[in-house]
């Protein structure tokens, strides 16, 4: 592993701790709650979500698939995932698999080692990872590919273009950059695609880009 990515996976282990407390649902709820909407979720489907961390979004997504279907929630970090475990756990959630996985590593050739060669994911939810992944362009370029047809890509993610106090401070606490042109990549991939960049205060975007 890069020293830059075990440092910041270092760090998400032992912020796993306050995680939910230093980000709590209300800060967040806003933009989660339009991202799982812009998933367009039915009873049934085939969820990944990347990176999943504490599994915030677990009670939203649960909310339209009813313990059906299946949500595979990556992250790299053992300590984030022992949290989303710790609620998978405390739900009885039967349809959740929780994989400790580098996102960079994520493409058709490791669902086919993990599942079977013909599972697509109907949906994909890729929530304030991007800013922090190495190669997130080639992270992109790779969960595109593992979508079914007409499948969804929703991202949420920080952009503040301009340099300011706030875009420091969450570079800091999150570990990842503010800048990076995250859903004008995603634009150039799909026609199909729509942004909103409204959440807190204009520094949060979703985006959706559906699979031509
Ligand atoms: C800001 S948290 C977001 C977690 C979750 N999506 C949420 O919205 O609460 C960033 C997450 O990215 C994970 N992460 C960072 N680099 C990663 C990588 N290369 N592969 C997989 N997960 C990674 C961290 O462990 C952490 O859980």
């Amino acid at each position: 592993m890069r020293n830059s990515l075990k440092k910041a996976i270092n760090y998400y282990d032992i912020f796993a701790q306050v995680y939910d407390l230093f980000s709590p649902k209300w800060y967040y709820h806003e933009a989660r709650d339009y991202s799982i909407k812009q998933l367009q979720l039915k009873e049934g489907d085939t969820i990944l979500n990347l990176p999943c961390g504490t599994g915030q979004n677990f009670e939203y997504i649960q909310e339209y698939i009813n313990n059906t279907g299946l949500i595979i929630g990556i992250d790299l970090s053992d300590g984030m995932l022992r949290k989303a475990k710790r609620k998978v756990n405390q739900n009885d959630w039967k349809n959740i698999h929780i994989i400790q996985e580098d996102a960079t590593k994520v493409n058709t050739t490791w669902l086919a080692t993990q599942y079977d060669n013909t599972l697509r994911a109907d949906v994909i939810l890729c929530d304030l990872g991007l800013s922090g992944f190495p190669a997130w362009e080639k992270v992109i370029d790779n969960l595109y590919e593992l979508l079914a047809p007409q499948g969804r890509l929703v991202i949420m993610d920080w952009y503040l273009p301009k340099p300011t106090l706030r875009g420091e401070l969450i570079k800091w606490i999150g570990k990842g950059e503010v800048d990076r042109p995250i859903y004008q990549y995603l634009q150039s991939k799909t026609n199909d695609f729509s942004v909103n960049t409204s959440f807190n205060r204009g520094g949060v975007f979703v985006a959706t880009g559906i699979k031509s």
